[in-house]
């Protein structure tokens, strides 16, 4: 029996799991680690300890699972997209990575589309327009505002390709990832030289690129006393968090989308053409399957609304839930199940960090409308996930506006493991949401490890015969009234737009 190897770098912590053939997991690991908030809107994290969390995975899963390394046949790396690592010539970090969600380059966003001419030429060639989550606006930010960081700078690298490198000393990187750093021609899958250089960036600093199944390095000799891996076990492109994801699912055939809701949230579809919003509101990306792409629609605060409620205000719960010795989560689930519909008239949005789709706006800010003296905990507890909610059926309905046809929606994420937000989805969507048995990211790289290794002959075939798909969720009679408040909620960006650009001005 061959296994593979999954290592999924998230935001909040590193996933390890090792699997047999068949996509079962026999053993996983998650080392977790902080995020720098050192203003409001940013968000950094340190390399060093993306990869502590990885050598720790890696002797975890290897030590309980007794598995002999030598029947690992593949390594499969999967990540939070956009996140941006800096090294000198020496492979030393020059300074914290910005990730994902740092909002602080919304001038450098505005000027890089300055640069190429203008946003629709950018979008010709990206796919998408100049986002403050992108990896590009962090380069210019640094090249602007920290010039003595910058010139000593020799790689840039994505989170799992930094980590690549730790592995096997290779700079690479895949179409998936590379597609969200804006400087990839994502019709042609390779870098844009127009792009680096009306950018003013040597090529050589960015990683080789690949497709997400081919083999990129192996695992080097030291990396192997270090961690009880074998030398030489190869590792493949992998694939941004996302794209992953979809592996993970199976959604690599047109038709086939998912809803995840990690700390971001992500509504996903396959397509086996370019398709790209004209008015950059979704993303379009190269996907995990060679030849094929992704359409994708972000909510920045899915999860982490929900975690930050829990953190800031259910210190109570956590009390309880430890007492009982259950999940904090299971207890706000049985709770929002109290409050009704619409939470007895209370509207929560998720903009904790910005937004992505469809607003596009760095500056907007969660806001909680409503609120009366009538309200309970259980009622904000639910207009959090009701706003979570709503945020992602603006990604499905922007979907259906690009002509892309869904007949199969799985779910996946922390937050799917709760029946009632995929019951909120399955209303709002208007489908059937499926659950899906396995480890996400993780698993979805490690099928790609085993294409990358010849165990299967391509992603679909790996998926068909690894992934399985558990509880099916339908829409009920609350359908109805769920679309009614959606409809209400879509009114209350439009009329704050203005406020929160003066917020931020403050
Ligand atoms: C995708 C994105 C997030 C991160 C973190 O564009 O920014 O999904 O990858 O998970």
């Amino acid at each position: 029996m061959a296994y593979l190897l999954g290592i999924d770098i998230g935001t909040s912590g590193t996933k390890t799991v090792l699997f047999d053939e068949k996509g079962q997991g026999i053993a996983s690991y998650t080392g977790e680690y902080g995020m720098l908030q050192p203003q409001n809107g940013w968000a950094e994290q340190y390399p060093q300890d993306w990869w502590q969390a990885v050598v720790d995975g890696i002797k975890a899963v290897l030590s309980k699972s007794h598995v002999d390394a030598a029947a690992i046949a593949g390594i499969g790396l999967s990540g939070q997209m956009h996140g941006m690592t800096l090294l000198d010539k020496n492979d030393q970090v020059l300074r914290p990575a910005i990730i994902w969600c740092d909002q602080r380059t919304a001038v450098e966003c505005q000027e890089i589309e300055e640069l190429m001419g203008g946003r629709e030429r950018l979008i010709a060639i990206t796919a998408n327009p100049a986002l403050t989550g992108f990896t590009a606006g962090k380069i210019r930010w640094v090249q602007k505002h920290e010039p003595e960081i910058y010139e000593k700078v020799a790689h840039i690298l994505l989170p799992k390709d930094y980590i690549r490198l730790m592995l096997t000393g290779e700079y690479a990187t895949e179409v998936s990832d590379a597609s969200g750093m804006q400087l990839l021609d994502v019709p042609g899958r390779c870098w844009s030289d127009e792009v680096l250089e009306k950018l003013s960036i040597d090529k050589a600093l960015l990683g080789k690129v690949y497709e997400s199944p081919e083999i990129t390095g192996r695992i080097t000799p030291r990396v192997a006393e270090l961690t009880g891996l074998r030398a030489g076990t190869p590792v493949v492109g992998g694939a941004g968090d996302n794209a992953a994801a979809a592996v993970g699912t199976g959604v690599v055939k047109e038709g086939r989308a998912f809803t995840t809701i990690g700390t971001s949230g992500v509504v996903f579809a396959h397509t086996d053409k370019v398709t790209i919003d004209p008015l950059g509101r979704a993303h379009t990306f190269c996907c995990a399957v060679p030849g094929a792409w992704h359409v994708m629609g972000v909510s920045q605060a899915s999860g982490l609304s929900l975690k930050w409620f829990r953190d800031t205000l259910c210190a109570d719960e956590a009390a309880v839930a430890a007492q009982m010795g259950v999940d904090s989560y299971d207890l706000i689930n049985a709770a929002v199940k109290k409050s009704p519909l619409g939470a007895n008239r209370l509207f929560y949005l998720p903009y904790l960090m910005g937004e992505r789709t469809p607003h596009l706006d760095a500056d907007c800010r969660g806001a909680f409308i409503g609120l009366s003296a009538i309200h309970q905990k259980r009622d904000l507890m639910r207009a959090v996930m009701e706003g979570v909610a709503y945020s992602l059926k603006d990604s499905q309905s922007l979907f259906a506006q690009m002509g892309l046809s869904i007949n199969h929606m799985a779910a996946c994420g922390g937050g799917a493991k709760s029946p009632v937000w995929r019951q909120m989805l399955a209303d709002l969507y208007g489908c059937d949401i499926m659950t899906v048995k396995g480890e996400g990211p993780a698993l979805g790289v490690a099928l790609l490890a085993g294409v990358g290794a010849g165990i299967y002959d391509s992603v679909p075939q790996a998926c068909d015969a690894a992934i399985q798909y558990g509880e099916k969720c339908s829409p009920d009679g609350d359908a109805e009234a769920y679309l009614k408040h959606y409809e209400f909620f879509r009114t209350l960006y439009p009329a704050l737009k203005d406020c929160y650009a003066n917020l931020a001005k403050l």
